[in-house]
């Protein structure tokens, strides 16, 4: 697939659009929805939300090259940062040149949280707790969740979990855990929940404070791994400097990890999933130490380099926006996937081959060459340059941001002044020799 679609980029709209219909990522109906625009009616986002006045529109791109445990993808990113795509298209060749990336999920179940804010009678609340616990799963699971548990899901176990207060007292929290299946669950382990806490409260005598998800799923973890075999010994240890520095430094830990970001959010919000949750849990499980850290980890391992990330990344395949935004489904048939465990093992590897790319430019070149590349485009339409101008401003600009390492609009109109100058004096002349 990665032969097939190469140059893509230097394609327009029309022509990806065609190619893509060609190969089979898009659907006839697809390609011709996005010809025509992609646009959506009103009536749709008033499903959605309250005073809706209209929509705010992002690009929507695909990044090429992606094998993820040996299938190919065509990861569909929707995102506003200019060079987010480029490198997520160009690690993964590298990664496809070079090695392989390998993910997995660890466990199943998403957390609900009963907050008992102050517990009257510890040993006798643990007690019925787990006498109860059995029955209380039970009744959840034929009332609340028939359809979940017919979906091979439902309510699996529960915890009771206890903090010292400040005030001396204790807090007990009983969580809540539930196989959400191919939904991201947020509704079903809520409604479990408020459910659950009439039974505890009749139970115990104990008084609920509140009922919630927690985004900490450390319960529903996503591991992706890229092993890189064909790579410079002095790279792998640039790398693993770089993967130290955002272990040790919170400061650094949070724009590793933004950047790691930057390969998932898009993905999720193409699909129409949560980000904010998914967001929360990244950030909160990269504090598991009791200290902020960085989400991704870089190895040397004999003459290879590997690298993982870890953390929750719970996703939805079925139900809410992804069900019923078109472009969320349109984004889902070309990912072509078939469960949220999937979904959410692409969006895990994407963010690791997404940092993979950040950290070998950091290491290397630098940020600023990549990025302001693709920058150069947008000085170059927003100074003014005319069709016949722009690839001459182009050059120009390229060459000025290899020579100064930096580049601004101001620069861009300098530059174009100077051209229009160059071309005006070089028309004078010629009319001088004519005459
Ligand atoms: C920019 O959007 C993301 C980076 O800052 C990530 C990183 O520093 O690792 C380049």
């Amino acid at each position: 697939m990665s032969g097939r679609l190469s140059g893509f980029s230097k394609l327009t709209i029309q022509q990806r659009l065609s190619q893509l219909e060609e190969l089979g990522f898009l659907q006839s109906q697809d390609a011709l929805f996005l010809k025509n625009g992609g646009n959506i009616p009103s009536e749709l986002g008033e499903k959605f939300i309250e005073n809706m006045i209209g929509y705010f529109q992002m690009p929507l791109g695909v990044a090429p090259h992606f094998k993820i445990d040996g299938k190919d993808y065509l990861i569909p990113m929707a995102v506003e940062e200019t060079s987010i795509i480029a490198a997520a298209a160009k690690t993964a060749k590298w990664i496809n040149e070079s090695g392989f990336i390998e993910t997995q999920q660890i466990g199943t179940d998403i957390i609900g949280q009963i907050q008992i804010s102050k517990v009257q009678d510890l040993n006798k609340l643990k007690k019925i707790v787990s006498e109860n616990q059995k029955t209380w799963i039970q009744s959840a699971n034929e009332i609340v969740a028939p359809g979940l548990v017919r979906r091979g899901g439902g309510v699996r176990s529960m915890k009771l979990r206890t903090l010292a207060r400040p005030d001396g007292n204790t807090m007990g929290i009983l969580h809540v855990y539930l196989d959400p299946v191919d939904a991201m669950g947020a509704n079903i382990i809520n409604q479990v929940c408020e459910f659950l806490k009439l039974k505890v409260e009749a139970e115990t005598h104990e008084n609920v404070t509140m009922c919630i998800l927690s985004n900490l799923v450390d319960s529903r973890l996503t591991r992706s791994k890229i092993i890189l075999e064909k790579i410079s010994s002095d790279l792998i240890d640039k790398i693993c400097e770089a993967s130290l520095f955002a272990e040790l430094d919170p400061y650094r830990a949070a724009t590793n990890n933004k950047g790691v970001m930057n390969g998932i959010d898009p993905i999720l919000v193409a699909t129409g999933n949560d980000w904010r949750a998914v967001e929360a849990g990244v950030h909160s499980y990269a504090a598991k130490d009791g200290r902020y850290s960085s989400i991704t980890k870089w190895w040397r391992d004999g003459n290879n380099l590997v690298g993982q990330f870890e953390a929750p990344l719970v996703v939805g395949t079925v139900g809410g926006v992804t069900r019923l935004h078109p472009m969320a489904q349109l984004s889902m048939r070309i990912l072509g996937v078939e469960n949220a465990s999937q979904l959410s093992r692409i969006a895990a590897a994407v963010g690791l081959t997404q940092n993979l790319g950040a950290l070998r430019a950091l290491t290397t070149v630098g940020i600023i060459e990549g990025h302001m590349k693709l920058h150069i485009k947008n000085l170059s339409l927003a100074s003014g340059a005319t069709e016949v101008e722009t690839p001459i401003l182009y050059q120009k600009l390229e060459a000025f941001l290899c020579r100064e390492k930096r580049i601004s609009l101001q620069n861009a109109v300098d530059i174009l002044n100077e051209i229009r100058e160059e071309r005006a004096n070089h028309s004078k002349n010629s009319n001088e020799k004519c005459h």
